[in-house]
């Protein structure tokens, strides 16, 4: 596609007759994905737009405020398969893009658009086109939450691959996942954000999450988790208050909840802290959702230095999975995980301890090796 952070995910790029779906909240961008890659696509090939949701002067307009203009974009305003399906044979385009899966309806089908029955007549059809003639497909699928209208999870089984694109309205960082691929991995992301002139790819995710954070500040920790075959790095932050009712209030954004309060009592009892009677809030910046057992250690110390209002120190980051005892636990990908602290600018990492042999820490790097929650405690917060 020519978008290095698409491709990534694809495993490479799209393979011909393939049917891509790419799901997302209505607003996150597929549209204006679709569009932009238009432009890189149409060098060396033709590319037929159907949309059902904007007219073709609209998505005109569109393309030409992000700068694609290519002669083989051909647009169309259609919501009635067989019609796309004629335009398709009569142009045989190479790559066919459909938006949205939810607009499509099949006349011999008396359910409504929308409805599941209407969006798998409909995408079975456009699988038998992909197939048939060689085209690639992408497909967009909007995922609402009141699910009136058949999302995209319906499909999955069907097509070839699952994409979807998450961020949150107010951030402008999207994250591309694929949930299935049937042409590669299904763990990298790719990392974009949303400017004035459409999606600008992000290719040095960990800068970017990182930016802004605050300095010398009590409740933050930086730590390092594998997304497919890259590290990132990732700030979690936490906040504990006092609570003022018998029942505390615990909240968490981007870790797992379970996870958090599990760790909130191995503070309690290992760590010595009496943190049960605290409200706790745990958040990891940037939209990014942490869902390693490498963050355990830097949402730990988080919640440590929030409680004890101590800052950790900026340079300072955190990499380790926290078992029931309080144990640290090493994590795989290490020297990688430490290439990129490192790269950062960080200059301490304190880590679970392990055999000398096994980590070979980039020149400038402190690592602090710790067994249990006490020891790391010692050394980063309470010191
Ligand atoms: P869009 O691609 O239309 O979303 P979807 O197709 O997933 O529903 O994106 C719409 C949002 O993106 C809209 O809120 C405005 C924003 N946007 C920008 O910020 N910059 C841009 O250049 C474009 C095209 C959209
Ligand atoms: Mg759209």
């Amino acid at each position: 596609t020519g978008m290095g952070e698409l491709d990534r995910v694809l495993g490479g790029g799209a393979v011909r007759g393939s049917l891509v779906l790419v799901g997302g909240a209505p607003g996150i961008g597929k549209s204006t994905l679709m569009l932009q890659i238009c432009d890189n696509l149409c060098q060396t090939s033709s590319v037929l737009y159907v949309s059902g949701e904007e007219s073709e002067r609209q998505i005109k307009l569109r393309a030409e405020r992000l700068g694609v203009k290519r002669e083989r974009l051909y647009l169309y305003y259609q919501t009635n398969l067989d019609d796309i399906v004629e335009a398709v044979r009569e142009l045989n385009p190479d790559v066919l893009i459909v938006d949205s899966i939810q607009t499509l309806y099949n006349g011999e089908n008396a359910s409504p658009p929308g409805s599941v029955a209407q969006v798998k007549d409909c995408t079975m059809t456009l699988m038998q086109l992909a197939k048939g003639q060689g085209i690639t497909i992408f497909v967009i699928g909007h995922v609402n939450k009141e699910g009136s209208i058949a999302g995209p999870k319906v499909l999955e089984h069907m097509v070839d691959c699952v994409l979807y694109f998450e961020g949150e309205q107010h951030n402008s960082y999207r994250i591309l996942r694929a949930a299935k691929n049937r042409f590669g991995a299904t763990n990298e992301i790719g990392v974009f954000e949303m400017a004035d002139n459409g999606l600008e790819e992000v290719p040095n995710p960990s800068e970017a999450l990182l930016s802004g954070r605050p300095k010398d500040t009590p409740g933050t920790c930086v730590t390092c988790v594998m997304e497919g075959n890259r590290p990132v790095l990732a700030e979690v932050q936490a906040l504990m208050t006092a609570s003022g009712y018998g029942n505390p209030r615990r909240s968490s954004n981007g870790f797992d909840y379970n996870r958090a309060a599990m760790l909130m009592a191995v503070l309690e009892k290992r760590g010595a802290l009496k943190v049960s009677s605290c409200d706790a809030f745990l958040n990891v910046i940037g939209g990014l959702s942490v869902d390693e057992p490498a963050a355990d250690l830097a949402a730990v110390l988080a919640l440590a230095s929030s409680y004890l209002d101590k800052p950790i120190g900026n340079h300072v980051a955190a990499i380790g999975e926290v078992g029931l005892t309080g144990e640290l636990r090493s994590v795989n990908h290490l020297s990688e995980r430490l290439s990129e602290v490192h790269r950062l600018g960080f200059e301490t990492c304190i880590i679970p301890k392990q055999r000398k042999d096994q980590i070979r820490a980039p020149q400038g790097l402190a690592l602090i090796e710790a067994c249990n929650i006490a020891e790391a405690l010692r050394a980063i917060v309470q010191a």
